[in-house]
């Protein structure tokens, strides 16, 4: 965990921490395969992503953009996770169109859209069906103030059982998401999450350092099983911690 004095530099250590993974993987292996979180939070860390110095520091012609979730709207929607994402970081760099990986939750048959996702992991990760989970190099991650992340809410228990890769959840507001599951979550050779503001506090602390209780605290249920966690907080959601390292 790392903790930094405020959210414009929690988002900068997380950017730096998105290209240095990147670099690594594109070094390794000749590209970066990366799953994005949407939200509010995100926007400054993919915005600095966009601009110089960190935007000349990766190829991004070697990486591959997923979603970690997505809201049951039209790509062009303000609550459009693609949108944010669009606007802040793909519009602005040189990915090629086929690299990018929108999830089409807009689609009437989400079922279908999320069978057709987890098929595009699968081909992508050269993970065949039937095989062990594909491997991100990257997932970012948040954090909503009811515990949740990705689109696994609390009390949807059944979809952090799920064996597939990509599920349909109903989110607290009554609309329909495609998430990833836990089972790529945790098969993920990073995972990030980047959580600012005071109004995380309570709940952070909870996740953080409460019983287990995946149920109620989904973003729990995320635990690598070779990959590393890291969780890039400012001072103001660190408040409720019991021991914040040093930032
Ligand atoms: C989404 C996100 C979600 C987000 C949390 C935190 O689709 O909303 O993927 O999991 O990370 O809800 O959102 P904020 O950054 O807006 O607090």
């Amino acid at each position: 965990m790392r903790v930094l004095p405020d959210a414009e530099a929690a988002s900068r250590a997380a950017a730096e921490e998105v290209m240095w993974i990147g670099r690594a993987a594109v070094a390794e292996r000749g590209r970066f395969t990366v799953a994005l979180s949407g939200g509010s939070t995100p926007r400054r860390m993919l915005e600095m992503l966009a601009e110089p110095p960190l935007r000349e520091r990766l190829d991004w012609s070697r990486v591959d953009v997923f979603f970690a979730d997505e809201r049951a709207v039209p790509p062009d929607h303000s609550d459009s996770n693609f949108r944010l994402a669009h606007e802040t970081l793909l519009s602005k760099l040189e990915i090629p169109e086929a690299q990018i990986h929108r999830m089409e939750a807009e689609r009437s048959d989400l079922l279908h859209a999320a069978a057709d996702y987890e098929a595009a992991l699968r081909r992508v990760l050269r993970a065949p069906a039937g095989g062990p989970p594909p491997v991100l190099d990257l997932i970012h991650l948040g954090l909503g103030r009811d515990g949740h992340t990705a689109s696994l809410f609390p009390g949807a228990d059944k979809v952090l059982e799920e064996r597939s890769l990509v599920a349909v959840t109903r989110a607290p507001d009554g609309g329909l998401r495609l998430t990833l599951t836990p089972t790529v979550l945790n098969h993920a050779a990073h995972v990030l999450f980047l959580v600012t503001e005071g109004e995380k506090a309570e709940r952070l602390a909870e996740v953080l350092e409460g019983p287990r209780d995946v149920r109620r605290l989904p973003a729990q249920a995320v635990c690598p099983v070779r990959g590393t966690l890291l969780w890039i907080i400012d001072r103001e959601a660190a408040r409720d911690l019991r021991s914040p390292p040093p930032g």
